[in-house]
């Protein structure tokens, strides 16, 4: 544990970084089951928000596992790290102006109440892709859906995993035939009505 540390306050602070972007920073925290459609969804909102001028970053769970979190598993407390160092590092990102999308399993309530808890009012927006397992194992876009029920992976996630789903999110995108596009353009408007893109 440090000691004997102190928090600077610099000149430019979050709100003069945001105003030279014409956005107000957030992050929009995606969550769900493996195949769920998560990424796709950040994926096209982000490029949505690019197009727009906006200045956005996703952080991705396959991609963050091969850097910042390429030393943790998928055990339970493997996941409390990996949740906590993003967690850190999205309040980073929204310290820098930025909208961050993010789009983790991130299977336990605590977690991501915990992201909340470091956010500002109106700055996590939890986003709960309700894609039932029996879709996201049909898709299996990775196998893994078939290699955890054969045993080659354990600690999966729906099958000997728990993931504790969102009670209150903000979004509750429920699996009813609306596709990622829909999705995506759906949660723009969202931003947009809210005075997130200003
Ligand atoms: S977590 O629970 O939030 O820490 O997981 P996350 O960092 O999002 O990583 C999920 C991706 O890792 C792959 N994978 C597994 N998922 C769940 N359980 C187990 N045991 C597992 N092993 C590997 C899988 O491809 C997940 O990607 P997505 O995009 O969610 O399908």
């Amino acid at each position: 544990m440090a000691t004997n540390i102190l928090w600077h306050q610099h000149e430019v602070d979050k709100a003069r970084r945001a105003e030279a972007k014409s956005q107000r920073p957030a992050i929009i925290w995606f969550t769900g089951l493996s195949g769920s459609g998560k990424s796709t969804i950040a994926n096209l909102l982000e490029k949505k928000l690019v197009e727009e001028g906006k200045h956005t970053y996703l952080l991705d769970g396959d991609n963050v596992r091969h850097g910042l979190c390429g030393d943790l598993g998928f055990s339970n407390s493997d996941r409390v790290e990996n949740i906590r160092r993003i967690s850190e590092v999205a309040k980073l990102f929204v310290d820098s102006g930025l909208i961050v999308l993010t789009a983790f399993i991130s299977p336990f309530k605590t977690d991501r109440d915990f992201c909340r808890s470091l956010m500002q009012e109106n700055e996590f927006i939890e986003v709960f892709v309700d894609t039932p397992i029996e879709e996201c194992e049909k898709r299996d876009p990775k196998g893994l859906y078939q290699k955890a029920r054969q045993g080659d992976i354990k600690d999966f996630t729906g099958i000997d995993s728990n993931y504790e789903a969102p009670v209150d999110p903000e979004v509750h995108l429920t699996f009813s035939g609306q596709t990622p596009e829909q999705s995506a353009e759906m949660l723009y408007e969202m931003l947009i009505e809210k005075g997130y893109l200003t």
